[in-house]
């Protein structure tokens, strides 16, 4: 079997050919396609038909299942979610927000795959930032704010009883289920190593950063904010968009992607697993 890697141009991500991801995967094609993954930190496989089992066979691939808090999984699969909107519905669309999944955790996730299953015929991209280059192109005088610091991470500004999927989220379909756990806090290097391909990166952002270690909460809001705004920059970003039948993975250990929406009056549904670390 012969991958076609093709890279997508912007920032980051590549789609492959190639491969009927329905099947298991010999060992040297998983290594090829964690290979590709690395090299372009969001991978996109069209035209795959994919049955939940077959979703959950892919990711056993690439490391054990993550553990997905705060969200019910879909019957009969604990390690799958669906992310799913209906055509009607109001509430805000789930994940708009930059993040890096579950970044809140102790050992938090290698990485995602998503599957398209039903998918609007216009709107809901998901949009990367590719958070190397972000290191790399970033002004000195920034770099040396963030050196050496620890962020504080936290889910509770999106899964405690008072977060933006609290209590007062109404009418949304998909089963979040928040609790006084998302209160919990986690510090982690601003800049970390990538354990695998050993480069620098940032790791995660405002929303699941809610400070920094042992600075003043005010100076710490300005310097996230600031960092928010230059990770986030369009030169960093690739815009995937989706087709029905599509297996996206991508790594969070140098990644922060967000939803978007612009697709009311159409359903939209993809079942999510993680990939936990090794
Ligand atoms: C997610 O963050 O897992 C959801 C992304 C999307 O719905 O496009």
């Amino acid at each position: 079997m012969s991958l076609t890697v093709t890279p997508s141009g912007q920032a980051c991500g590549a789609s492959v050919r190639g491969v009927d991801l329905s099947k298991p995967l010999a060992r040297e094609t998983a290594a090829a396609i964690r290979e590709a993954w690395l090299a372009h930190q969001v991978l996109a496989f069209p035209g795959q038909k994919l049955t939940d089992e077959q979703l959950e066979a892919f990711t056993l691939n690439f490391g054990p299942f993550g553990d997905d808090p705060f969200i019910a999984p879909i019957p009969g699969h604990p390690h799958i979610i669906a992310v799913k909107r209906k055509a009607d519905e109001t509430a805000p669309i789930f994940a708009e927000s930059w993040h890096s999944d579950w970044s809140f955790q102790a050992t938090p996730p290698q990485g995602t795959c998503l599957y398209g299953i039903t998918i609007p015929p216009t709107g809901g991209d998901t949009l990367f930032a590719n958070q190397y280059l972000a290191l790399e192109q970033m002004p000195a005088d920034l770099r040396k704010r963030i050196e050496g610091k620890r962020a504080v991470h936290s889910a509770r500004n999106a899964y405690a009883p008072t977060g933006f999927y609290g209590a007062g989220d109404k009418g949304r379909s998909m089963d979040i289920r928040p609790s006084d756990d998302a209160g919990a806090t986690q510090l982690h290097d601003l800049i970390h190593i990538h354990p695998e391909t050993g480069r620098e990166s940032l790791f995660g952002t405002a929303g699941y950063i809610v400070g920094i270690d042992g600075m003043h909460p005010e100076d710490a809001a300005a310097l996230i904010a600031e960092l928010y705004r230059w990770q986030t920059r369009p030169e960093f970003q690739y815009r995937h968009k989706w087709s029905p039948d599509m297996l996206l993975m991508w790594d969070n250990r140098c990644t922060l992607h967000m939803a978007t929406g612009g697709y009311a009056g159409h359903d939209r549904l993809l079942h999510r697993t993680t990939i936990g670390a090794t």
